[in-house]
């Protein structure tokens, strides 16, 4: 089943993040995808929103981690500066991919062997115009089919 949403501003993609975010449960893990600017800030900033998240969520580019709580423990990472897989295991990952809260971590393809085999895969990818993308949903593993197919048929 394809789950390809577009997505025409910032506030849409915020939106859609919010509604995931209503759904997710613990253990759950989040992968984004997509070039610089893409919109996965936004994305993930819905997400924390939809998880019950007052605080105001930043990019962690330079801190690599931040924990908020919220519903549930919110674990928003960026691999974008980690040299690669090796540097991950430095950062503990194990125990935010199985711990009680849920994960989402920007730019998750450049660690992908160190990813849960189970998870949703998310590339947000520029479409026509500045300000559309493409949202596409790649659910891995029965419960993020679920996920997937609550999120777009909201
Ligand atoms: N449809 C859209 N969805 C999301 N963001 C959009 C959209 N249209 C325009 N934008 C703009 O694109 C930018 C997305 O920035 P954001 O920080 O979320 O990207 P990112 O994918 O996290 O980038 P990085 O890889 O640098 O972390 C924002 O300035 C936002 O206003
Ligand atoms: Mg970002």
């Amino acid at each position: 089943m394809d789950h390809t949403i577009i997505s025409e501003s910032p506030e849409k993609t915020h939106e859609l993040g919010r509604v995931l975010g209503g759904l997710l449960s613990a253990g759950d893990v989040i992968c984004l995808n997509g070039d610089l600017g893409a919109g996965k800030t936004r994305f993930a900033q819905g997400v924390a929103m939809g998880l019950g998240i007052r605080e105001n969520v930043t990019s962690p580019t330079f801190t690599l981690i931040n924990e908020y709580s919220g519903r549930l423990p919110f674990y928003h990472m960026d691999v974008y500066r980690l040299g690669g897989p090796g540097d991950m295991a430095d950062l503990g990952y194990e125990e935010y991919f199985y711990g009680p809260g849920v994960t989402l971590m920007e730019w998750a393809g450049l660690v992908e062997e160190l990813l849960p085999r189970e998870r949703l895969d998310i590339y947000i990818v520029a479409d026509d115009g500045e300000n559309q993308r493409k949202i596409q949903l790649l659910p891995r593993g029965e419960r993020y089919e679920k996920l997937a197919w609550e999120m777009s048929n909201f």
